[in-house]
Formats: C-alpha cells, sequence, structure tokens
C-alpha cells in the first residue's frame, strides 16, 4: 500500500499557512492527485478518516452499496463527489450518521415517525426525507429544503462516522448511470486514481441500495424501492404512498428512468422469447433460480431473494464485462427484496 507520510507532512506544512482564496486546498488536491496515480486501498478507519478530515474523497462501504464520501459539512469537498462521479448537481445526496444527535444537527424537527422506524430499522437501508437545518449546505440538497438521512449498517463506515465531527455526504461510488459496487474492487475499477482512498469492508450484505421514505408530509411517502420492503415500513407508518415510477420526479432526481446502467445492451422479460427474438447475437443470461440453458449467471438457485439482491450488481457487472451482444434479465418475484431488485433491472434496462 502507498506510504501517506509525505501527504501527512505537506498538510501540516500547508495548515500552517495562510488560505488565501481556497488556493490551499487546491495545492493539496494537486499533490495528492499527483501522489496517488493508483488509489490505495486499505481497512484502517484512521487514515480514511484523516483524508476525509482533509476535504478528500474516500470510498466506504456500508451494507446496501459502496458509497462515495466527503465531509457533509464542507461544500467544496462534496462539490467533489459530482466532479468525480459526473453527477448532475440537480440530483441531492444522502448524509450518513453514527448518532441521533448528529442526526439531530442536520433536521430542522425529527417527527415522532421517524423515531419510531430509526428505533426498528436502523442502522440499515432505510433513509429519511426530513426538513433540513441550516447546517446543511445546500449543495448536499441540490437546493432543496429537505435532506436525505441514514445510519448505515456496517461496523467499520459505524466506528468511523462516530469518530467524526460531521456527517458524510455519500451517493453510489460509481460514475453517475452505472452499475452501483458491492466490493472495494467494483470501486477501483470505475474510480481508481480519481480518489485517494477506498476504505474495505467486503462485499456488501445486502447489496441494492436503501429504501428511502419521505416523512416530511402528512403521511410517508415511499420514494425509492430498496434493502427494506415497503410492507415492513407500511406496518409502522400505517398509510404509506408509493411514488416511484416517475420519468422527471423531482422529488427523487436520481430515480431517473434509466439508471444502474450496464455498458451492454440489457433486456427484462421473457428470457426464452427475447432470446428467440435476437437469434443472430450472442446472448447471455442473468436469470433468478437457473439461466434457462444459456450461458449466463444466476442470483440464486435456492430462489432466495436476499441473495439474489446481494449478487444482483456484481453479476451484472461480470456480464457487462464478458464479449455478449445482449445480457437478458429475468424479472424475480415482486416481493420483499425482489421489489428492488426487479425496479433496478428496469432501470438498467435499455
Ligand atoms: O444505500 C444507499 O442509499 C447508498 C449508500 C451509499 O448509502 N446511497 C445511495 O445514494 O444510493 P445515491 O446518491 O446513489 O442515491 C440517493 C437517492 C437519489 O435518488 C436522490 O435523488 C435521493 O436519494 N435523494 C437524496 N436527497 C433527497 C431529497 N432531499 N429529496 C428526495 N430525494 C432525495
Ligand atoms: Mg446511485
Amino acid at each position: 500500500m502507498k506510504n501517506h507520510r509525505p501527504i501527512a507532512k505537506g498538510r501540516k506544512i500547508l495548515s500552517s499557512l495562510r488560505d488565501i482564496h481556497g488556493v490551499k486546498e487546491r495545492i493539496f488536491t494537486f499533490v495528492c492527485q499527483i501522489y496517488f496515480m493508483h488509489t490505495a486501498v486499505g481497512t484502517d478507519i484512521l487514515q480514511a478518516a484523516n483524508f476525509l478530515k482533509s476535504g478528500e474523497l474516500v470510498a466506504i462501504p456500508t451494507e446496501t452499496v459502496y458509497g462515495l464520501a466527503a465531509n457533509g459539512f464542507d461544500p467544496i469537498a462534496v462539490a467533489k463527489i459530482f466532479e468525480v462521479k459526473n453527477r448532475p448537481t440537480f440530483d441531492p445526496l444522502i448524509l450518513h450518521v453514527g448518532s441521533f444527535k448528529m442526526l439531530r444537527e442536520l433536521t430542522a424537527d425529527v417527527p415522532a415517525i421517524a423515531h419510531e422506524l430509526a428505533k426498528i430499522f436502523w442502522p440499515g437501508p432505510l433513509t429519511f426525507i426530513l426538513n433540513k437545518s441550516d447546517k446543511v449546505p445546500s449543495i448536499v440538497t441540490s437546493g432543496l429544503e429537505t435532506v436525505g438521512v441514514r445510519m448505515p449498517n456496517h461496523p467499520s463506515t459505524i466506528a468511523m462516522l462516530q469518530s467524526l465531527p460531521f456527517p458524510l455526504a455519500a451517493p453510489s461510488a460509481n460514475l453517475f448511470g452505472a452499475v452501483s459496487p458491492t466490493t472495494a474492487r467494483h470501486v477501483v475499477q470505475q474510480l481508481g486514481s480519481k480518489i485517494p482512498f477506498v476504505l474495505d469492508g467486503g462485499p456488501c450484505d445486502v447489496g441494492v441500495e436503501s429504501t428511502i421514505v419521505d416523512l416530511t408530509g402528512k403521511h410517508a411517502v415511499l420514494l425509492r424501492k430498496g434493502g427494506i420492503a415497503p410492507e415492513e415500513i407500511a406496518r409502522i407508518t400505517g398509510d404509506l404512498e408509493i411514488k416511484t415510477s416517475g420519468t422527471s420526479n423531482p422529488k427523487a432526481p436520481g430515480m431517473l428512468i434509466s439508471h444502474y446502467a450496464p455498458g451492454k445492451r440489457l433486456s427484462v422479460g421473457d428470457v426464452k422469447r427475447i432470446a428467440a427474438n435476437n437469434k443472430n447475437k450472442k446472448v447471455f443470461v442473468l436469470g433468478f433460480r437457473n439461466t434457462a440453458g444459456f450461458p449466463g449467471k444466476v442470483l440464486s438457485e435456492s430462489g432466495d431473494l436476499r441473495e439474489a439482491a446481494k449478487n444482483l450488481f456484481a453479476h451484472l457487472r461480470e456480464l457487462d464485462e464478458s464479449d455478449c451482444d445482449l445480457i437478458i434479465a429475468e424479472r424475480v418475484p415482486d416481493e420483499g427484496l425482489g421489489l428492488a431488485i426487479n425496479d433496478r433491472l428496469q432501470r438498467a434496462s435499455s
């Protein structure tokens, strides 16, 4: 792994100089970029925390997917996320917290229903949309008066969050619109050399992003299907409106119809029928329990939706790297985590 002592030394010298118009910041970033021709991967949370404290980006493990994290109180650090990901700035970011104390700093008010849900599902794959406090920079929320917040369930990331005096703004650590990463290696494949450090926490347990619920209105509204099934949330909230389908739903701009897309063409539906219509193409199948005799990958032979979610993005990536012309993905049962899997497949399809 790369020796970080020179960087620490440089940081020390720079911190003794007066900063004029952010020049110091720019010098530091420039030196880091030259120095880190390759992204370092490691398990040291102190090292990761030091980069974050200096305004650098670090990819972090969570139970859902890897996130591309920055100090959520530092607009310049957050701007780097948009730059590195090629993400349009109209797409707001989620803030990650390690404590309820931090949650209270970020929000104007925490409604009782958020407490109820957090008691059951946090730390875990559930993001709340709440009214934001003045401490949250507008670049994080793309100018919205609301902010997305969640407490991720990963031991390294939680430990690091609890040691930091700021929340971590973190979208999934992939280029905008591309397949989300579920291992440190996936992150390096897409963002290698663009960021100094990936905190390796092993493969993600859940494999699809968090469920997002908007708690700012009279009743709860589900904006993105994810790691926690809508019926589990509705059990606590009672009324739960589901609003995940719009092409240009301004409440969740990241829920664009085309997202999570591999580079290859992907069709979703009846495998045999689609294959019959594409006889001249080399077809690989992403099947639920089998591949219907075609070459490809299986999400879960035993039909376990948890296992399927965990494998989804890694398998999609592998098929994308193969020499096929067309990926055909089979829909999985529309229940529990299957709802999120089908949602991602639909958005990934071309
Ligand atoms: O599991 C996850 O949520 C992962 C891990 C890293 O935590 N993060 C993630 O972030 O999926 P990202 O940026 O890929 O997706 C965040 C989604 C976007 O669709 C965005 O539009 C929506 O959250 N969002 C963020 N803030 C919002 C707000 N104030 N109102 C409505 N939607 C919001
Ligand atoms: Mg994403």
